[in-house]
Formats: structure tokens, C-alpha cells, sequence
């Protein structure tokens, strides 16, 4: 936790005008790439930078098998994961909720009046629960286990030379097209699974996409033409009755619009998704093609004519089902709305008043600190609280002269604090190669 002192000087800097002007005068075009499905304990697990709140630096955590019968054995936060998981973590919202309270139906009120806090314990059980016929050392380590920094060369170069959030939830303790939706529109509407409205244009709200637009700036929902996440852009029904869909353009447009210079202020990218050979990470495609993707992304940037007034964030969708050891904090709901579902345990309804697991979130940018990790965020009610999605909304809001969607993220804590006033000319050109993971290597668990 950081100091009470370092809180209010947090404070000071997040209401300031001047953090405003930097990020309006500096940043002209934003790039966010959203990865699927990884908590902040499992892909950053193993990073050694001081501040990030991780296995290697506080752990190790451990999920007993049984959580009502802890003679029967656990497992704990170990280095090394796979580079496909092959059992995909349940990452439902029931699934969500055993894996931080050990109930698929725990007290909505209790949680709300903070008697009933998320201990992290479920993990594991949910996993032996939901792949009955994998060992239990396996799943143990699918769910609890962590990249080391030379897994993730790629990720470890940009934590060592940008800012890392340790403090960044998914806005949504469920799947990825609700996170999405919440990503670009501040609420799921509601919707708490991939449903058919997302592949059907049927999302109501307002959107970013729309906002940009009616305020004249440009924005592409640029995506990996292979599938499997949105574009993202297509959730709402404005981006069709509107005539834009020609904004929804292949993620190869990206790497020419890149190079010439001509990336729009706002750059959408969605990756492919879900097995192997797609880019995402998301389980059981391969951690190594997910950094090829990043390093490209960057690589991109970084040779291009735009370089210096760019901010990309890299984000994800939300946790996966794997361990973290933060619960999820408290945040307002965006709307009236709930989302009821019948679960192994019963029926239950999420009134969307709280966030969801930690995620790994970078700013990458020629204007933001080197190797800076950022704790808490202050709202604008002067709240120390949790960065989350809606953080982009609100502070994509500061840059562009727009107001917050709705409650939940008008209490988010904006960024624009982490935007300095002087260019960086130490930001590397390249990045490492991704990992090769073999055999052959110490941990035979790696699967190639
Ligand atoms: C967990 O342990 C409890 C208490 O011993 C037992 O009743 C229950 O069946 C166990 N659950 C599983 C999934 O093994
Ligand atoms: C994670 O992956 C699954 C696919 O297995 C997908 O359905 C889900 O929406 C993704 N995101 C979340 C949060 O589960
Ligand atoms: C989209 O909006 C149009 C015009 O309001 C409406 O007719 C249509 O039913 C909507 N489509 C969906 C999928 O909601
Ligand atoms: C970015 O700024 C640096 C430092 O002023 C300059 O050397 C470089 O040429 C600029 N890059 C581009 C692409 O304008």
C-alpha cells in the first residue's frame, strides 16, 4: 500500500490541469491492443521490478485442492507455466466467483457492505472441478504457476523501459465480450456471457466509436482477419445503422497505416483468438505467438512517422481463471441493469457493482517514465482506488473532450498523470524475440 503521504501528493497530481495539458498537447494518437484472458500473477508473475505486487517479489500464494478440506493438499505459485495451457480456466461469472470467494453464489450484500471480502482460495478447486481427469500437480500448476521475465522477454523488455499498472482490474468478473463492451462503452448492458448480441450488432449504448466520431476524430477497429475476438467496434448497433463499418478494417492495415504515418488518433486492435496459432494469448494458443504479436505491434510504432505523439496501451480482457492474489475491489454499477445465471450452485444474479481479477496493463509511450510502476489511481472525487478498463474511457474522455458514459466510469481514476512533459529518446527500437519454449528445457512441462 503506498503511504498516506505518497496518496495525497497522488492527489495533487492526478486533479492538476498541467497532467491534462501534457496528455493533450503531447498525445495525438492512442493505440490499445487488447489480449484475452491472463491475470497479473500469471503472465507478470515473474517479474522482478520492484512494486509489482507478485509471486516472485511476495509470494508464494497457494489454493488448497479441496478448499473445505485442506488435509487433502494444495498447490502454490511455482515459476515457469506452459506456453499452452491446455485446460482453459473457467472464467465464467459463477466460475469468477468461486475462484475469489469459494461460492458460485456468494452474498451480493455482504460484498457490498464489505463483510464478505474475496480471499483468492477457489482457483484450483474450480479447475479440478471442471477437468476431473487432469492430475491435480498439472492443474495446480496451469492455474497457480507463473512466466518468468525469460518467458516473457517481450513483456519483461517493455515493464523494464514503460510503466506497468500493479493495480488494474477488468472491469467485469466475467468473459471477454462483456469485458470488451465495458472497455469501449463503460457497461456490458447488462450481459454477463458471450451471447448472441455481441455477433449481432445488438449493443445499444454508447460507445467510444460513436462518441469519436460525432466529435470528428478518427478512429479503426482494426482486427486479426483469423477471428475469435469482436471487432469489437461491430458490438454496437450505431456502428451499422451509422454507415461505419468501413472503420472495422484487417490488422494488416494497421502495419501499412503505421509505416506511411497515417494511423487514426484512435487504433482498436483486436487479436485472434482462442487455440493455438492465434495471437492473444488467451489458453491454448501460445503465450510466444501472443509476445510475437506485441512485439510487432511495437515494433510498428516505434519505426513509424507517428512514434512521438503516441500512447499504446497494452491491455488485456480479463483474468482467465487464473490465480491472482488481489481481490477485486468494490466500484460503482454503470447502470440498473443485472445479469442472472443458473450456476452449480444455483441461481445467481450480478448487480455489475464490482470489478474483476487484476490484469496486466502497460502505457507505452516516448512520454511516459521509464520502468515506472504505478500503484493506486485517484478519481476525480479524490478516492485512492483501483485502476480498471474504464480508466481508458475516462481519460480517452480528458484527451478528447468528453463527458463519462455513465457512474462507473465517471468514478474511475484517469491516467493522464503518468504523461510527462519531455520526449524520451531512450525507447528501444526493437524488442527481444519471443521465448523458444522446448522439451528440452529444464521444465519439461513446456509444451513447444
Ligand atoms: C471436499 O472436502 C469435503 C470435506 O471433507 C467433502 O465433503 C467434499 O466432498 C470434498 N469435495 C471434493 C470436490 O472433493
Ligand atoms: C476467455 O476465453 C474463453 C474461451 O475459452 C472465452 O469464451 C472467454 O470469453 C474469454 N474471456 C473470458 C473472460 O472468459
Ligand atoms: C439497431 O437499431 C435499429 C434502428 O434503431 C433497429 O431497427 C434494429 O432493430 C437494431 N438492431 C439490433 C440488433 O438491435
Ligand atoms: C522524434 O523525436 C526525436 C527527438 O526530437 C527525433 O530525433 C526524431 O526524429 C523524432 N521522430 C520522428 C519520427 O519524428
Amino acid at each position: 500500500m503506498p503511504s498516506p503521504i505518497r496518496i495525497i501528493a497522488a492527489m495533487v497530481v492526478a486533479a492538476s490541469p498541467a497532467m491534462a495539458g501534457n496528455l493533450q498537447t503531447n498525445i495525438k494518437n492512442v493505440v490499445i491492443l487488447v489480449m484475452e484472458n491472463r491475470s497479473l500473477d500469471n503472465l507478470l508473475g515473474g517479474q522482478t521490478t520492484a512494486g509489482i505486487e507478485n509471486p516472485i517479489n511476495n509470494g508464494p500464494y497457494c489454493n488448497y485442492y479441496n478448499i473445505s478440506n485442506p488435509s487433502a493438499g494444495q498447490a502454490c505459485s511455482a515459476a515457469s507455466d506452459y506456453n499452452s495451457v491446455a485446460n482453459d480456466p473457467d472464467h465464467a461469472v459463477y466460475g469468477n466467483n468461486f475462484e475469489f470467494y469459494g461460492t458460485f453464489t456468494p452474498n451480493n450484500a455482504a460484498i457490498a457492505a464489505g463483510t464478505l471480502v474475496a480471499t483468492q482460495k477457489g482457483f484450483v478447486q474450480e479447475q479440478i472441478r471442471l477437468y476431473p481427469s487432469v492430475a491435480k500437480a498439472t492443474i495446480g500448476k496451469q492455474v497457480m504457476n507463473y512466466y518468468t521475465e525469460a518467458q516473457v522477454p517481450v513483456l519483461t523488455a517493455l515493464v523494464k523501459n514503460f510503466v506497468t499498472f500493479n493495480h488494474w482490474h477488468s472491469d467485469i468478473p466475467g468473459p471477454t465480450d462483456p469485458n470488451r463492451a465495458a472497455l469501449t462503452s463503460g457497461t456490458s448492458y447488462g450481459h454477463g456471457s458471450n451471447d448472441a448480441a455481441f455477433s449481432s450488432h445488438g449493443l445499444p449504448q454508447r460507445s467510444i466509436f460513436q462518441q469519436l466520431s460525432e466529435t470528428s476524430h478518427t478512429w479503426i477497429n482494426y482486427y486479426d482477419t483469423a477471428g475469435g475476438t469482436g471487432p469489437d467496434a461491430e458490438f454496437y448497433n450505431w456502428t451499422y445503422t451509422s454507415g461505419n463499418t468501413g472503420r472495422v478494417q484487417s490488422l494488416a492495415n494497421f502495419y501499412t497505416a503505421a509505416a506511411a504515418g497515417t494511423l487514426p488518433e484512435f487504433s482498436y486492435l483486436n487479436p485472434s483468438c482462442c487455440g493455438v496459432g492465434t495471437n492473444s494469448m488467451h489458453p491454448s494458443g501460445k503465450i510466444s505467438d501472443g509476445e510475437a504479436l506485441v512485439k510487432k505491434v511495437y515494433e510498428s510504432l516505434r519505426a513509424g512517422p507517428q512514434w512521438n505523439k503516441t500512447l499504446f496501451i497494452l491491455t488485456f480482457d480479463e483474468s482467465g481463471g487464473f490465480h491472482d492474489h488481489v481481490p477485486p475491489p468494490l466500484a460503482p454499477a454503470p447502470d440498473s441493469l443485472t445479469y442472472t445465471a443458473s450456476t452449480p450452485g444455483g441461481s445467481y444474479t450480478f448487480p455489475f457493482n464490482r470489478l474483476g481479477g487484476r490484469i496486466p496493463t502497460l502505457l507505452i509511450s516516448p512520454w511516459v517514465a521509464k520502468a515506472h510502476v504505478e500503484q493506486l489511481g485517484t478519481n476525480s472525487a479524490g478516492q485512492t482506488v483501483s485502476y480498471s478498463a474504464s480508466s481508458v474511457l475516462r481519460t480517452m474522455g480528458t484527451l478528447w473532450g468528453f463527458s463519462p458514459f455513465n457512474p462507473r466510469v465517471a468514478a474511475a481514476p484517469s491516467f493522464e498523470n503518468l504523461i510527462q512533459a519531455t520526449l524520451r529518446t531512450d525507447t528501444p527500437v526493437t524488442l527481444p524475440s519471443p521465448a523458444s519454449f522446448t522439451r528440452r528445457t529444464a521444465a519439461k512441462e513446456f509444451i513447444a
